[in-house]
């Protein structure tokens, strides 16, 4: 039997993953990668925070044993990623109506979250914002669900337009699963306040509606803390959702793959109950997770200094993403094409949006050797001194006629 025919046709490259192939291989020294959302220095190079490598050093010392972990991963890591997320102390906490998987990255969790709603039966039409993260489409439709998507942005890209995203879920069918971005909106940097997360999560009430939270940026907007306000927006009485946290950015843990998967029932019998069909979905998938990563983040999560010092280093990324929006913008008003621009100071994470169509992001790459994602996203930390001024030449250039 050979293999399908369409297993052989041409395969599109990956819209974020895929450029960063195609930097690799321009042999222009002055390229500047504004593409996939890592977390970059001054220098351009993704560093590792000092905090990971000292848990690094204190792990290897005590290691003795490579042997599987539990099939939903090891209970402390769940119970600090949890607290990470709500906050020691939280209703949420308190009452036990939550359980924590471990999975390898975001993406891990944002496919055993799919996996595990197709197999319990739950509807299978998603709603994702539109812009969204292009993996969202693909991960969602290959679990089986239809995908369908609501407004986000108003007409400009600048700023949320509540009120189409609310008429759409409004629409939405009784029990149909919303995808909602937690914080650091990718790819827009726009996110809704705590009223805008308020009304929706009435119309997530109201529809019955069941929201699986990408949440792969903590940290990096406002705050630890201030990042999970939306949190209190979902967290009432009988509402359930899950939550797909990230450690690749906020540890830049990128290629050891650390995630989990945060499932907050409505008490705490209905969530062990869950938790069992998780597992199924695990052990179908990958088995259980790799080890390393996830036990970085417990032993900084679990050690008050070495977590204070880890903070600190989270507040330092996110002040120079803050420092490079300002200089973006600035830059901008003075010498780039007209336009909003102002709105992108106060959108929060890693990513801008530009606005740009397909052609002007390939002159972007072609003439300029600038890569960005499509729609003009571009990572924020990226932007280098010597960068910025380029970007903003390149702009005006591409968005002259
Ligand atoms: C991104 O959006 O660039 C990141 O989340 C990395 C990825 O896996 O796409």
């Amino acid at each position: 039997m050979a293999l399908p025919s369409r297993a052989l046709s041409p395969a599109p490259p990956d819209p974020i993953l895929g450029l960063s192939e195609a930097v690799r291989s321009d042999p222009r020294p002055w390229k500047l990668d504004l593409s996939i959302g890592v977390y970059v220095d001054e220098s351009g190079a993704v560093p590792v925070m000092g905090t990971v490598l000292e848990a690094e050093r204190r792990l290897a010392e005590r290691c003795d044993s490579k042997g599987y972990l539990p099939i939903d991963g090891r209970p402390a890591y769940g119970t600090a990623i949890r607290d990470l997320l709500v906050g020691p102390g939280h209703e949420i906490a308190r009452s036990s109506r939550s359980v924590t998987v471990q999975t390898p990255g975001g993406t891990g969790a944002l496919r055993v979250a799919a996996d595990f709603l197709v197999q319990a039966g739950a509807n299978r039409t998603v709603w994702l914002s539109e812009p969204t993260w292009p993996n969202h489409p693909q991960l969602f439709s290959l679990a089986g669900f239809e995908v369908r998507s609501y407004p986000y942005l108003d007409d400009a890209g600048r700023r949320l337009d509540l009120d189409r995203l609310l008429g759409a879920l409004r629409s939405a069918g009784r029990g149909d699963v919303v995808v909602l971005h937690g914080a650091c909106h990718n790819p827009s940097g726009v996110d809704p306040d705590a009223g805008a997360w308020r009304s929706i999560a009435d119309v997530v009430e109201e529809r019955s509606l069941l929201p699986i939270v990408d949440f792969a940026y903590q940290g990096f907007g406002r705050g630890i803390r201030e990042d999970a306000e939306w949190v209190d927006g979902l967290a009432r009485p009988g509402l359930e959702f899950l939550v797909c946290s990230s450690c690749s950015k906020n540890f830049t843990l990128y290629n050891e793959r650390v995630g989990a998967l945060t499932l907050v029932a409505a008490d705490a019998a209905r969530a062990a109950a869950a938790l069992g069909h998780l597992k199924i979905a695990i052990r179908a998938n990958y088995s259980n997770p790799p080890a390393h990563g996830a036990d970085v983040v417990e032993s900084i999560l679990r050690d008050p200094p070495l977590r204070g010092r880890w903070e600190g280093e989270l507040a330092a990324m996110r002040g120079r993403i803050r420092d490079n929006r300002a200089a973006l913008v600035d830059a901008l008003g003075s010498a780039g094409p007209a336009g909003d621009w102002e709105p992108l100071r106060s959108q929060r994470g890693m990513f801008a949006l530009l606005g740009l169509n397909g052609g002007q992001v390939a002159r972007l790459r072609d003439e300029f050797a600038i890569y960005a994602v499509a729609g003009g996203r571009i990572n924020v930390a990226g932007l280098t001194p010597s960068g910025l001024p380029r970007l903003v030449e390149a702009l005006r250039a591409v968005t002259a006629d």
